[in-house]
């Protein structure tokens, strides 16, 4: 049979700053990835974008008043079409006139009639991002549930750099995609909280060319990393080795490519830390002595491997854990065998690791490595056990951080 579950409907409003010419980045992920999208931009926005642009990648009109195609009522029509709206960019002019209730155009209008989920990327000057004015008007979204996201620090229009740039497309189509599947995850409930997460896996060398690798990508910690900045965190992000991704918004990426280096980072960061998530793929083994210089072919025997055992960092965590209050939380990527299956090998890990939640992954068969999606269970450590049904990362993600918010309370 086909699928017949009709497309999720997403307005897109656009409004005018520099950053505009990104949302035709994000309109093209949005519709690749199945949605049907309507763009609303405002006339601000017509000024750094063509209309034909996003008519074209949308495949639909694009308008910019309430007086166009009155007949319709397109505001009335449009806002409760929607399953979500994204606003990518958000001027301070367009956060104010929709924390203030304004309609005088087709988006804003659009916006009073939608009772969707609503995410707004805001993308400004680091000044007017921080002006009591525009302050006042994200935390009086936020109070009503609108998701205000946190900018990225960057480089801005002309020569200037701060916070205020918009975040990654890639990055804000997760996030979207993140409400769609779930509305609810993306409560501001980290805030005032201080997280690390550690991502990727750890490249041990073994001459100055190679090295002892894993198939990590790294995307479920960025996932977890973005996720929790964007519920309010302060986020220390420890990096391995990762396929190509953008810094999440708002987050401390610190480099850690080896399982020596990661320890000295993850100890660092985690001594003030409120919770600390361990996603990484830490190497277990690291060859004895890496070699100066490069390992030649030869013509002898190859020469024997040596490996040495890497310290189990979230065991060290465990162990030496500072507070009592410190949430801490391992992954475990497993296989089932002749011993038992994957949520029998997680409940003996978690015994073993000693750590208060422990998500499993099942993996083999294309499953959790290198691609997007991901399920599994959640373990805890008092027993509790919620079966991750298939879902992004960055569902993932949040259902981690409920279980961890919960905790913090
Ligand atoms: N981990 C760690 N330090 C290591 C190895 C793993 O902190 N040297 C962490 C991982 O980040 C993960 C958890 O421990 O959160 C479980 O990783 P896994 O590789 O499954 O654990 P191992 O103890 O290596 O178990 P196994 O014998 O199944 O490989």
């Amino acid at each position: 049979m086909p699928d017949r579950t009709p497309a999720p409907e997403v307005l897109l409003g656009v409004s005018g700053g520099i950053a505009a010419y990104k949302s035709a980045e994000l309109l093209r992920r949005l519709t690749e990835s199945g949605h049907g999208v309507r763009v609303l931009p405002t006339e601000a926005a017509l000024r750094f974008v063509g209309a034909a642009t996003f008519e074209a990648l949308s495949g639909r009109p694009v308008t910019t008043g309430v007086f166009d195609d009155v007949p319709d009522v397109p505001h009335v029509q449009l806002g409760r079409a929607a399953d979500l709206v994204v606003v990518a960019p958000a001027t301070a002019d367009v956060l104010a006139r929709i924390a203030h209730g304004r309609s005088d155009d087709l988006l804003t209008a659009s916006l009073l009639t939608a009772r969707c989920p609503v995410l707004l990327a805001p993308a400004m000057h680091t000044e007017m991002w921080e002006h009591p004015a525009t302050r006042d008007n994200v935390a009086l979204l936020r109070s009503r549930g609108t998701v205000v996201l946190e900018p990225a620090s960057g480089r801005l229009t002309g020569a200037d750099t701060g916070k205020g740039r918009l975040p990654d497309p890639a990055e804000i189509f997760d996030l979207a995609r993140l409400l769609l599947e779930r509305p609810g995850a993306l409560p501001r409930d980290l805030e005032g909280r201080h997280v690390v997460v550690s991502a990727g896996g750890t490249r041990e060398p073994l001459d100055p060319v190679r090295f002892l690798g894993n198939r990590s990508s790294g995307r479920q910690g960025y996932a977890l990393a973005r996720v929790a900045a964007q519920r309010g965190a302060q986020v220390t992000l420890v990096a391995g080795h990762t396929a190509d991704l953008a810094a999440p918004a708002g987050v401390d990426v610190v480099s850690a490519p080896t399982a020596a280096a990661m320890e000295a980072a993850v100890r660092t960061s985690a001594d003030d830390a409120d919770a600390v998530v361990m996603a990484a793929a830490v190497a277990d083994f690291r060859p004895v002595d890496a070699a100066a210089d490069k390992i030649k072919r030869g013509s002898a025997e190859p020469p024997p491997l040596r490996l040495a055992q890497n310290p189990d960092i979230l065991a060290g965590l465990v162990r030496d854990r500072p507070r009592a209050e410190q949430v801490i939380v391992g992954f475990a990527a497993e296989t089932g065998d002749a011993d038992g299956d994957v949520l029998h090998h997680g409940r003996a890990k978690l015994g073993r690791k000693g750590c208060d939640l422990l998500v499993v992954n099942a993996v083999g068969d294309g499953k959790a490595f290198e691609v997007g999606d991901n399920a599994g269970w959640l373990l805890a450590a008092d027993g509790g056990e919620v079966e991750l049904t298939d879902g992004s990362k960055a569902l993932l993600a949040s259902r981690v951080w409920d279980a961890v918010a919960a905790r913090l309370q």
